[in-house]
């Protein structure tokens, strides 16, 4: 019987899929199963991890009796799109702060904030988010709405649930297909994917180490983050769990020059999880964090005879906004 900290939206059909990556491992020669948790499938708005944050946040934005949801994001943000989406499944209007002007052709998710009807803002910097945030809020209620304000990508405690349902799922299904996983996967951007999951490994997979890949951190500065946003979770859920940098394992070798812009590394990740698996990763995110597993997978520092794992969190829209990067000499 699963366990259930919050109501949620149930917008989404639990639990993902748990599919076991053998041709990859074929090809690897890997002593270890590999897995991939398939997040990326949750269904609104294209998926991704996002999705399973939103549907704890959206519901407190319902039950406050929101009509109109306010969130930011990058302009290529998987965040905004799967916000938006979610507010237009529930009949709401919603506002999206992007980073940067609107001086580049709307592709990906750009592109597709203008399918579903977004009303897009560009600020120059992302330090003015909470500014502009509070002066739309103002000027929506003098009109008569209801706003809500989503925190940067839903990366609240309650927001975090998500992921400690996440790994519930994954414990449950490696029991019923035989698996031992030692090592978790996953990208680490805002932290409330990673932090969920260092919850839920504590509760339903304790014997698992949660790697964190960073996208844009180093480890001093990402893993007290991490540490903070999972102790203050575990609080939220009544558990008295303390996290302390020490306890947060995050590479942060693999985001190459900086956030957003593709690794050789993360784009021949992408291209051989799509060659023997015709799974999709992402340059920003999926592809730098796949890449981290797999080449400590050849260095064989995950060899302590126990089974890998790696969370899909989504992301594949913005694929198309970078195609250029996988033909560069
Ligand atoms: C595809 C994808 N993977 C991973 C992440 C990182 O998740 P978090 O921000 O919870 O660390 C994001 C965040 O935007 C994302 O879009």
């Amino acid at each position: 019987m699963s366990q259930r900290f919050r109501d949620r939206l149930e917008l989404i059909s639990y639990p993902t899929r748990l599919e076991e990556l053998k041709n990859l491992r074929k090809v690897l020669n890997a002593k270890q199963r590999l897995f991939i948790k398939r997040d990326d499938l949750t269904e609104i708005g294209l998926g991704g991890n996002k999705n399973r944050k939103l549907d704890y946040v959206m519901k407190e934005a319902v039950d406050n009796g929101a009509d109109t949801i306010i969130t930011f994001g990058a302009k290529q943000s998987n965040h905004c799109r799967q916000t938006l989406a979610y507010a237009v499944h529930l009949g709401l209007e919603c506002h999206l702060f992007l980073t940067g002007e609107d001086d580049t052709p709307h592709q990906g998710n750009l592109f597709i904030y203008d399918i579903f009807g977004a009303h897009l803002h560009f600020v120059e910097d992302e330090n003015d988010f909470p500014i502009v945030s509070e002066n739309l809020t103002a000027e929506l209620i003098a009109k008569g709405k209801k706003p809500y304000v989503i925190k940067f990508a839903a990366s609240s405690p309650l927001g975090a649930l998500g992921y400690i349902d996440s790994i519930q799922e994954i414990s449950e299904q490696a029991k019923v297909v035989g698996a031992d996983i030692g090592h978790l996967f996953l990208a680490s951007g805002s932290g409330g994917t990673q932090a969920g999951a260092e919850v839920g490994a504590r509760l339903f997979l304790p014997n698992a180490k949660i790697h964190g890949v960073s996208v844009s951190r180093k480890y001093d500065e990402q893993a007290p983050k991490i540490a903070d946003l999972a102790t203050q979770t575990a609080t939220f859920i009544g558990r008295n769990f303390i996290f302390e940098k020490s306890d947060i394992i995050i590479h942060d070798k693999y985001f190459g020059e900086k956030y957003g812009i593709p690794t050789v590394l993360g784009i021949d990740a992408i291209k051989l999880l799509g060659r023997t698996e015709a799974i999709l990763l992402d340059p920003v995110y999926t592809g730098k964090a796949f890449s981290a597993l797999l080449d400590l997978l050849q260095k064989g520092e995950l060899d302590d005879g126990r089974d890998i794992a790696f969370l899909h969190t989504g992301g594949y829209p913005a694929i198309f906004n970078f195609t250029e990067a996988f033909y560069e000499k």
